[in-house]
This record gives C-alpha cells, sequence and structure tokens, in this order.
C-alpha cells in the first residue's frame, strides 16, 4: 500500500495546476478535495495535500469538509507532504496562511510531516505557515512568482521523495 495521492482545494484552478504538475512529476494520483474520503485516506501510505488561501490566511473553502475527513482517518502510519498556493504581494501579512491552517489541521495526528522550506527566496511579513522559522510546507506564488514555481517544485520533490 505504498501509494502516494495528491488531494488539492482550489477555487480558481491556480492550486489544481499545481496539484496535477506535481502529481504528474510523482507519477501518482491527483482528486479535488471535494473527492476525498476516508477509504481514499486508508488506501493510501503518503498523502500529498495542497491548499489555496483566501480571506486573511484561511484554507480554501472545500478543505473545510476535507480536514474532517483527516481528522476522523488513522493518520498514524502515514507520510504527509503539504503544499500552499498564495500571494505574498497583495497578501503579505498572512502569505500562505491556509498551508499554516492544514498543518495546524494534522500536526498532532501522529503521521509523519515532511517537506518543511526554508524561508529564504521568499518575500513576506507574516505567515501562520512558519513554524520554528521554517514553512511546514512548500509555498508557492503564482500569482506573482510563477517563473520560479517549477524550480521549487523539483527541489522540494527532491527532498521529499526519499521518504514516500
Ligand atoms: C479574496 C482573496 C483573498 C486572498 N487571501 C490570501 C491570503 O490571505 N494569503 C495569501 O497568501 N493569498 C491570498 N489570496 C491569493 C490566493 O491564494 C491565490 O490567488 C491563489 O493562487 C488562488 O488559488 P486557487 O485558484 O487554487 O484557489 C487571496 C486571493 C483572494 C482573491
Amino acid at each position: 500500500m505504498n501509494t502516494t495521492i495528491v488531494v488539492y482545494g482550489s477555487s480558481t484552478g491556480t492550486c489544481e495546476a499545481i496539484a496535477e504538475k506535481i502529481a504528474q512529476k510523482l507519477g501518482c494520483e491527483v482528486i479535488n478535495v471535494q473527492d476525498l474520503t476516508a477509504d481514499v485516506v486508508n488506501n493510501h501510505q503518503n498523502l500529498i495535500l495542497g491548499t489555496s488561501t483566501w480571506g486573511a490566511g484561511e484554507l480554501q473553502d472545500d478543505w473545510y469538509d476535507g480536514l474532517k475527513v483527516l481528522q476522523g482517518a488513522d493518520l498514524n502510519a502515514k507520510t504527509i507532504a503539504l503544499f500552499g498556493c498564495g500571494d505574498c504581494e497583495s497578501y503579505g501579512d498572512t502569505f500562505v496562511g491556509g498551508l499554516g491552517e492544514l498543518y495546524n489541521g494534522i500536526k498532532d495526528s501522529g503521521a509523519k510531516i515532511v517537506g518543511a522550506v526554508d524561508t529564504d527566496g521568499y518575500t513576506f511579513d507574516d505567515s501562520e505557515a512558519v513554524v520554528d522559522g521554517k514553512f511546514v510546507g512548500l509555498p508557492l506564488d503564482d500569482v506573482n512568482e510563477d517563473d520560479k514555481t517549477d524550480t521549487r517544485i523539483d527541489a522540494w520533490i527532491a527532498d521529499i521523495l526519499p521518504n514516500l
């Protein structure tokens, strides 16, 4: 059951496109969080979870139900990696806050969370996704820095791959 799945929440398609790119690079399945069920969780060893950020640093809407599915499942033996889409120029005080909310929702689940990312190379004022000086997953800003997205994804995949 050492399989990997990418699960994304996306309101206008940005996080969806990035999720598909990550899944293609990993050669794994990708689904919208609207389709996340307990069976999907149980049937995969590695969960790659992505959310965009809405409101002021909040989760993409569909993730509120998705988090309930995750919280109702046994995540003890799972490996989880997180990514988030945001906008560091217009929302520099709450940059990828949804990524932080996703992390907060699963951090005590017993899952092994991999793929923390150095804040170097990002310009922002504040982020709930920074814990102990690092982002809890991969932040991507396809609004202002889409030229950096591929390089960031490749470096992150190289980092998480040995854990999957
Ligand atoms: C009303 C609104 C609020 C937003 N709030 C934030 C925010 O707090 N932090 C952030 O980093 N990005 C924020 N964003 C930027 C989105 O996360 C970004 O555009 C993202 O690429 C959207 O991805 P999606 O189309 O997959 O939902 C916001 C965008 C809008 C339109």
